[in-house]
């Protein structure tokens, strides 16, 4: 399962990739409008922190199908031809993932709030679908369960696609996700760092140390013991 991250703040990319095993990041325009700079020169630095090998996801604005195949090339002609372009499902989205298949530009489905809707991107070759998981729970539906569907319809068709499974508000939704083996979830820093942000393992981590320095003295370590 890949781990990416949902958010353009470079300094966040940078500090959550030293830490993490990262495997890319994801973008939409209200994320790159928050970084007030110009779209591009966030998308060039956000590859340099990742690498050539890392997942890079930047969505189409147009609303229809040519505008989008448009602004899918320039996507990759400015970062690279790794980087997948978010094509939000609907028709004229689907319209412009046959265009983009034809020139084997790498694309994803994204807006995604229906299990068939998901299901469409997936047969139209987009190499992952984004199920909006807590903006569907925000519905009234199920997100978590949307999004399991979509990966059992991809598994069972043989479809060789998957999730981007995204829009998390909490670690819960991301780790039902993970547990059924999703391809990959894109969480925002603030969730990322929930995962491990337990007071209790803190407390642990310094009680294991202070014991450590009763024994060896204080600022000993393994290494200087
Ligand atoms: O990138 C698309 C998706 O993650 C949107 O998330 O938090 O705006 O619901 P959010």
């Amino acid at each position: 399962m890949k781990l990416c991250i949902d958010n353009a703040d470079v300094n966040e990319i940078r500090r959550l990739c030293a830490v993490y095993p990262i495997d890319g990041v994801s973008t939409n325009p209200s994320i790159l409008a928050k970084s007030g700079r110009n779209p591009y020169e966030v998308l060039r630095e956000i590859r340099s922190i990742i690498g050539e090998d890392g997942e890079l996801f930047a969505q189409v604005i147009s609303a229809d199908a040519e505008g989008m195949v448009r602004e899918a090339r320039r996507i990759v002609e400015e970062t690279g031809r790794r980087t997948l372009v978010k094509i939000p499902c609907v028709p004229e989205g689907y319209r412009a993932m046959k265009l983009l298949k034809a020139e084997g530009i790498r694309f994803i489905g994204t807006a995604v709030y229906t299990a068939m809707q998901g299901f469409l991107a997936a047969k139209a070759g987009a190499e992952y679908v984004a199920p909006y998981v807590n903006r569907i729970e925000n519905l009234g539906s199920d997100g978590v369960g949307v999004s399991k569907d979509i990966h059992d319809m991809i598994v069972k068709n043989g479809i060789d696609s998957g999730l981007l499974a995204a829009s998390f508000k909490n670690t819960r939704q991301v780790l039902e996700l993970v547990r059924y083996g999703v391809k990959a979830v894109t969480v925002p820093p603030d969730i990322l760092d929930g995962f491990v942000k337990l007071a209790e393992v803190g407390n642990a981590v310094d009680v294991f140390r202070a014991d450590f320095e009763g024994l060896c003295g204080a600022g000993k370590t393994m290494e200087d013991c």
